[in-house]
C-alpha cells in the first residue's frame, strides 16, 4: 500500500500533446504520447490526492479514480485549465502545448492544385506564464521543460519567468528520454537547488517527482 501523503490535496495535471488544425484533414502537433502526465496523474491518485487530468489527444487509457477533460487545441487548454486551476494546490504542465497554431482554420480540405506556399501561423497563449502571473502564493505550480540544448540554463530561466516552483527538465534528444518513451531522465530545479534524477520509468520519475513536490507544500 503507497502512502496516503496526497490526502486531501487537488492535483491538476496537463499531458499529451495539442493539436492545431489546419483544415478538416491536417493539424499541427508534436510527438507527445501522454504518458509523462498520465504517470503523474496516475502516482497523485495512488497516494491520495484528488485529480483532474487535462489531456490533449493521446491513445492512453484514462488513469483509474482520475476525472479527464479531453481537450484538442491549446486554447481548448487553456480554457479548461483556467476552469479548474483555482481549486487546486498543486498544477503540474506536462502538456506539450503548441506554441503556434494555422492563422486559420480552412472549412474545406485544401486541394493539392490549390496548396499554399506557406502556413501562415499565431502564437497560442502560453498557458503556464499566465498561471505563474495569476497564481495563489500557496498553490504549487510546477513546469516542464523539454530541452534540446543548454538544459540547465534553459530550465532555469523558465522557472524565472514563468514564476514557477519546481521544473523538470527533460531531453528530447536522448533515445530513452522525453517524447513517447517509457523512460525519462529528469533535471529537478527550484529555488533551494537542483537535482539529476536517475535514468527511470516515467512511473518512477512520477514518484521522484512528487516527493520533492510534497516537500515544497505550504
Ligand atoms: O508525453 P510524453 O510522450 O510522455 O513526453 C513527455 C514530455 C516530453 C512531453 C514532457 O515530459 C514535457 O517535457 N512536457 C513539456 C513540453 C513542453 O512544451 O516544454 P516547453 O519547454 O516548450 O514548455 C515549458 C513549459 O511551459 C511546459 O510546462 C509547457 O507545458 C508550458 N507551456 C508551453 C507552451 C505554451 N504555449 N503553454 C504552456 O503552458
Amino acid at each position: 500500500l503507497s502512502s496516503q501523503d496526497l490526502q486531501g490535496r487537488h492535483v491538476l495535471v496537463t499531458a499529451g500533446p495539442t493539436r492545431e488544425p489546419l483544415d478538416p484533414a491536417r493539424y499541427l502537433s508534436n510527438r507527445s504520447s501522454g504518458r509523462m502526465g498520465y504517470a503523474l496523474a496516475r502516482v497523485a491518485r495512488r497516494r491520495g490526492a484528488r485529480v483532474t487530468l487535462v489531456s490533449g489527444p493521446v491513445s492512453l487509457d484514462p488513469p483509474p479514480g482520475v476525472e479527464v477533460v479531453p481537450v484538442m487545441t491549446a486554447r481548448d487548454m487553456r480554457a479548461a485549465v483556467r476552469e479548474h486551476r483555482d481549486q487546486a494546490d498543486i498544477i503540474i504542465m506536462a502538456a506539450a502545448v503548441a506554441d503556434f497554431r494555422p492563422v486559420g482554420c480552412a472549412d474545406r480540405k485544401i486541394k493539392k492544385s490549390r496548396a499554399p506556399d506557406t502556413i501562415a501561423l499565431s502564437e497560442n497563449p502560453d498557458i503556464l506564464k499566465e498561471l505563474g502571473r495569476e497564481r495563489r502564493p500557496e498553490q504549487v505550480l510546477v513546469g516542464f521543460a523539454a530541452e534540446s540544448h543548454d538544459h540547465e540554463a534553459e530550465g532555469r530561466r523558465k522557472l524565472a519567468t514563468k514564476n514557477l516552483d519546481l521544473i523538470c527538465v527533460n531531453d528530447i534528444l536522448g533515445e530513452k528520454t522525453g517524447f513517447d518513451v517509457d523512460t525519462n531522465q529528469v533535471l529537478l530545479i527550484d529555488w533551494q537547488g537542483q537535482e539529476t534524477l536517475p535514468l527511470l520509468s516515467k512511473e518512477e520519475t512520477a514518484v521522484r517527482i512528487l516527493d520533492r513536490i510534497r516537500e515544497l507544500l505550504p
